[in-house]
């Protein structure tokens, strides 16, 4: 059995991300223990405001936000944290060497119901160590990342992390608090017949997509001559990591729904950690054209159409889209 901290230090590139990821994981040991009691914790229901976003925070979303914030704050490493949940990057220790993004609690719409949530991170270098760190700081592309993952808080809490080229799984243990490794070099199959999106969309979709969901519903009768079968978990997390056991696609695509939201998801701290985990894992992310961890951001909490999971599926949704595009 190895542990987080024994993983880490075997094969991590520094001793300043090994600390923020410890610091995150120990966060998620909390926040997996607040799941566990549930309404017995005062966690349930509505916080009663809304995010920069425009949506209705939960409490837990608050709860997980603070507890990540406070955390982190308080690593000697961490120049700067942005979240979901804030509207702009709150600066922390100026000589830090990293950056910290997440969305601290995604599927929130799962709380209520005892389903899967999650927490998601990014790891960013700061460019300007000395300084006080603000919201341009952030504004780096996805590949630009040192290291990601989710925390997901399901039947059991585990960790899926991305340092050093490699995705790595961890449990963890509610007996002794410890991240266990379950599976290291986590690889995904380049081929699926197992697709997550969320279909009531389908009359706001780019033509492309609508003509993909088609394809894959008349299954065996139709051009793909093999018959698909949909999961849709309603949190990131859950999908992704469904994808990273068995393989899989995931998308929330553009839509038309409100003109102001091009893709329901947030680039920097649910897209692009997500990505990085997918590609390292030998699958590929894309906005239908552009790979994600390419895009150069413009506002820490950007929008973006995401298509990820197994190789083969990813590269023929982006055909259909280039094939569309230039008719
Ligand atoms: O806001 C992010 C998110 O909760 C994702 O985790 C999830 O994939 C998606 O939104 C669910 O969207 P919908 O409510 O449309 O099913």
């Amino acid at each position: 059995m190895t542990t987080l901290a024994q993983y880490l230090n075997k094969h991590s590139t520094s001793a300043a991300i090994n600390d923020v990821i410890t610091t995150l994981a120990d966060v998620g040991v909390t926040i997996s223990e607040l799941l566990r009691k549930g309404a017995l914790a005062d966690i349930m229901g509505e916080a009663g405001n809304q995010n920069v976003q425009g949506e209705e925070q939960k409490k837990l979303d608050v709860i997980a936000n603070d507890l990540l914030l406070d955390a982190l704050a308080k690593n000697a490493h961490c120049a700067g944290v942005a979240s979901e949940e804030l509207d702009d990057a709150t600066p922390a220790n100026n000589d830090g060497s990293l950056l910290v993004l997440f969305d601290p609690l995604d599927g929130s719409s799962n709380i209520d119901i005892n389903m899967a949530v999650g927490t998601i991170f990014s790891i960013l270098p700061y460019l300007r160590q000395g300084h006080t760190s603000e919201n341009s700081d952030f504004l780096q592309a996805g590949h630009q990342q040192l290291a990601a993952g989710y925390l997901l808080y399901g039947t059991s809490t585990m960790l899926a992390l991305t340092i050093a080229d490699n995705v790595i799984m961890f449990s963890l243990d509610p007996d002794t608090n410890d991240y266990v490794v379950i599976e290291d070099n986590v690889q995904i199959d380049a081929d699926t017949s197992e697709y997550a999106i969320n279909s009531s969309n389908y009359r706001y979709w780019h033509v492309p997509m609508q003509n993909y969901i088609d394809e894959l519903i008349a299954g065996r009768t139709g051009v793909r001559g093999r018959d698909f079968n949909t999961r849709w978990v309603a949190a990131m997390v859950g999908d992704v990591h469904r994808i990273l056991c068995r393989g899989g696609l995931f998308t929330y695509p553009f839509d038309t729904k409100d003109i102001n939201k091009p893709g329901k998801l947030r680039l920097m701290y649910e897209a692009n950690p997500m990505s990085l985990l997918i590609e390292r894992a030998g699958g590929a992310a894309t906005d239908a054209t552009t790979r994600i961890l390419d895009i150069e951001p413009n506002d820490i909490h950007q929008r973006v159409p995401v298509v990820l999971g197994s190789k083969n599926e990813v590269s023929y949704i982006k055909n259909l889209h280039m094939q569309h595009d230039q008719v």
